[in-house]
């Protein structure tokens, strides 16, 4: 059984103020309501991190996330952090490969590859984003686009660190704009995904990997999502600064 994994993307939201608040608003509901098997994770900015640690503590159903880090593990890398500093403040989970990290500061697939071996070395746990643009779909690219960036930037792992993998499917085209893949377009991308990992590593493996969907997930139509059979839950952007939406999204299994 592969884990079911809400993540909330805080990205570049809330002083550590307003998410601290943010915060200690979705421990407590988490503890209070939520029922079913489900990892809910807070991947907040750096600034947050010691402080959101500290709030969830010992709470069994939500883990800290960092948004990024830097592939070298110390030394002359100005204004950067290491996962050693993720770790040493409760950080499990990384995300790596958004694309607003490919787009705005030029993450390849070969550079991402680094980033990810430096990652699974730290024991941490890389939630690798991958998506396409509205344009690289229209012109019926999508599966080759998709899959490739997981070839080039995962399949270089073992079996045993692939199976450390969290994949999270964001079709750029539904970042921050409202529009959402329809369950069909998401489901069937996600099992894409599932085949192409099968062909590599075996369909135990790719049975046991965790895909997320990401892109406009909501609390109206994360219970949709979630049905899909080769749906394991959501990368969260805007409804994951509302704790009841970013919660109510957890309770949508
Ligand atoms: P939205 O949920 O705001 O569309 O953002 C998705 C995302 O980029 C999560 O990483």
């Amino acid at each position: 059984m592969r884990n079911k994994i809400v993540a909330g993307n805080w990205k570049m939201n809330n002083t550590l103020e307003q998410g601290v608040t943010l915060a200690s608003e979705i421990v407590n509901m988490v503890a209070n309501e939520l029922t079913d098997d489900v990892k809910m994770v807070l991947c907040t900015p750096y600034i947050h991190l010691s402080s959101v640690s500290k709030i969830i503590g010992d709470a069994e159903k939500i883990s800290l996330g960092a948004q990024n880090c830097n592939d070298n593990l110390k030394g002359a890398y100005t204004g950067e952090i290491s996962v050693d500093m993720l770790k040493s403040v409760g950080v499990e989970y990384v995300i790596l490969g958004h694309s607003e990290r490919r787009e705005y500061y030029g993450e390849s697939n070969e550079f991402l590859a680094g980033k990810v071996n430096t990652v699974i070395e730290a024991g941490l746990t890389p939630i690798f984003c991958c998506g396409e643009t509205l344009e690289t779909r229209e012109r019926g690219a999508h599966f080759d686009f998709v899959t490739n960036q997981l070839t080039e930037s995962l399949f270089h792992l073992s079996v045993e660190n692939f199976s450390k993998i969290v994949i999270a499917y964001e079709p750029i085209w539904a970042i921050g704009t409202g529009v959402t893949a329809s369950k069909e377009q998401a489901q069937e991308m996600h099992e894409k995904l599932r085949a192409h990992i099968a062909k590599k590593y075996g369909t135990e493996i790719a049975d046991g990997t965790s895909i997320l969907y990401g892109g406009s997930c909501n609390p109206k139509n994360a219970a949709d999502l979630f049905a899909q059979k080769d749906i394991d839950g959501g990368l969260i952007g805007g409804a994951s600064l509302k704790s009841r939406d970013f919660v109510d999204i957890g309770k949508s299994y």
